[in-house]
């Protein structure tokens, strides 16, 4: 069975990110999750410094392991001041030095939510411009603004149109993988 990593790139505990990654990899059929948490990938800070001196942490390493033998990948990215969260950026900056092209070409949906009202849009809008420079190949997208007023543990995505634009680029990933 095809196999999608899915995780959200935030280390809260409750991370509203992770959810709604889960909730759209639970959407797909015939497929394995492997569902990550990203305070597994906690390393030291990147520095140029440190990799000299101590080389790539075995997270890194772990997580670049689990892309190449991913099928297919559903990230959802927290978004922290207009960017990535830190733990996120640092798994980024590590991994991406064992290959630039450190996505593999693995088919990808990309979301991103907030509890306010752009869900995200700019780390998002980051992801869908940079990704290809880096292996990246999003098939996919989706922001889910407003996430407190939209989203419910039981059930899922709660504004029609949402989920309907929700459903639309799960299946978009579906062909692909
Ligand atoms: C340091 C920090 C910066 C933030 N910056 C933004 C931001 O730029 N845009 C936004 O929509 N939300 C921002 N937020 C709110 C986050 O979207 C919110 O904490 C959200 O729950 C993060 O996702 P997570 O639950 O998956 O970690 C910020 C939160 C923190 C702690």
């Amino acid at each position: 069975m095809k196999k999608v990593l899915v995780f959200g790139a935030s280390s809260s505990r409750n991370s509203i990110n992770k959810k709604l990654a889960i909730h759209a990899a639970t959407q797909l059929e015939n497929v394995e999750i492997q569902i990550i948490d990203l305070n597994d990938f906690e390393m030291p800070l990147f520095s140029i410094d440190r990799e000299g001196e101590t080389g790539i942490p075995e997270p890194a390493q772990l997580f670049k392991k689990m892309l190449k033998e991913a099928d297919a990948i559903v990230v959802s990215f927290a978004e922290h001041n207009g960017s990535f969260s830190a733990i996120f950026k640092n798994l980024f900056d590590w991994t991406s030095r064992i290959e630039k092209g450190m996505w593999e070409n693995k088919p990808m949906l990309a979301l991103a939510t907030s509890p306010g009202a752009r869900g995200g849009q700019s780390v998002l809008s980051h992801v869908l411009k940079d990704f290809q420079y880096r292996g990246g190949n999003i098939v996919a997208s989706f922001s889910l603004p407003s996430f407190q007023q939209n989203f419910s543990d039981d059930a899922g995505i709660t504004d029609e149109t949402l989920n309907t634009e929700l459903m639309k680029q799960v299946a978009i990933l579906q062909e692909t993988i």
